[in-house]
């Protein structure tokens, strides 16, 4: 058996470990494995390395991917769609191993819709956002990563009596900032899935204050629903918006939100405010143990059903164990984090 894999979109801690564990599968098994590199882009172009176990087995504890990635979208464009077929079939595959979020699953998920084309995927993703799976690899890095950061701003915060406003990644899904604020023990957590009234925080941040409490964190996603009252007392809705731009998949850039808090905290509360955007950081790093072990799991299952023929299948956790699904029904649903986590969050936001 031949199988090639690839990662696509926005990368996370261990992918790597998916990517060696399919190439240990598969060679366990006699067969061989190639990379796609730069994702869909490197099997529209044919831009592809050959992998080895033995050359893969030190990649575990490096962050990244080792085939690059891209946001690259086969389907904007008919004639990128033959040209993977036609490198698939000239490189004599029998299988495409896809490891990506919702967009590079979608294409996984439509090629084998529209052309049988025998392609299993892997959920990835810092932002928990995929249905159909507990949890994705690359969250439990990025919530260390936040929390690691949000420990060495408190203590500079609290010198300094300042409130800190942390933006968070995660797009229109607010698990890494509802989790990492949860970790972080913040003041205020703001996330897509409920709008926050900012005047409430402002008088909250002041309460706590007035109650001995110098300093304040502030933890906000990126695609947070911020409202506030404006001098005429209208209300208004933050932009989350960094610019017009749109990726091939045709998601907005967002990012920025976190410094219009921050200046409008400082002005209704009069309390000196900074703004830490912890942007890239978020997806980089050694991989978690948690996140190796699931990647290392979830890229295991990938080889075998390669190995079955049992393709257009997604791997997932479901509790602790890791189960196949239809790529069909994983994707194209975005999971937002369901109330109970914010209800329990609010105990401390009061
Ligand atoms: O989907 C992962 C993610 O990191 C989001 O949280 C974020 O909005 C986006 O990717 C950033 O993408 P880029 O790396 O293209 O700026």
């Amino acid at each position: 058996m031949k199988v090639a894999c690839l990662t696509g979109g926005g990368d996370c801690p261990a992918l790597n470990a998916v990517i060696r564990a399919v190439v240990r599968t598969i060679e366990n098994a006699g067969g061989e494995t190639i990379g796609f590199l730069e994702g869909w882009r490197g099997a529209i172009n044919g831009d592809w390395v050959t992998l080895k176990a033995m050359d893969t087995d030190e990649i575990l504890p490096k962050g990244g991917t080792i085939l690059g990635s891209s946001r690259t979208n086969p389907y904007k464009d008919p004639t990128l769609v033959e040209k993977i077929l036609a490198n698939f079939k000239g490189l004599g595959l029998d299988a495409l191993v896809a490891i990506g979020g919702d967009d590079t699953l979608g294409v996984a998920s439509k090629l084998y819709s529209d052309y049988k084309f025998n392609t299993i995927g892997v959920p990835k993703t810092i932002d928990n956002d995929l249905s159909s799976t507990d949890f994705t690899f690359g969250f439990d890095t990025c919530l260390n990563t936040v929390m690691d950061a949000v420990d060495k701003l408190r203590t500079t915060a609290e010198s300094h009596r300042r409130v800190m406003v942390v933006e968070c990644m995660g797009r229109h899904a607010g698990w890494i900032t509802c989790f990492s604020g949860i970790a972080n023990s913040a003041d205020s957590i703001m996330v897509p899935e409920q709008v926050t009234m900012l005047d409430d925080v402002c008088d909250l941040l002041k309460r706590r204050r007035a109650a001995g409490k110098k300093y304040g964190i502030v933890m906000v996603s990126e695609g947070a629903e911020i409202k506030y009252r404006d001098e005429s007392g209208n209300v208004k809705t933050l932009d989350v918006t960094q610019s017009g731009k749109k990726d091939d998949f045709g998601h907005i850039q967002l990012g920025g939100i976190g410094k219009q808090v921050a200046e409008l905290i400082k002005y209704k509360t009069g309390i000196e405010t900074r703004e830490v955007v912890l942007g890239h950081l978020q997806r980089g790093g050694s991989p978690s143990a948690y996140d190796r072990v699931l990647g290392t799991r979830l890229g295991i299952h990938a080889g075998r059903l390669a190995l079955k023929k049992d393709f257009g299948k997604m791997v997932a956790l479901r509790c602790i164990k890791i189960v196949s699904v239809p790529l069909s029904e994983a994707v194209g649903q975005m999971r937002t984090i369901p109330p109970e986590f914010m209800d329990e969050a609010s105990e401390f936001l009061r």
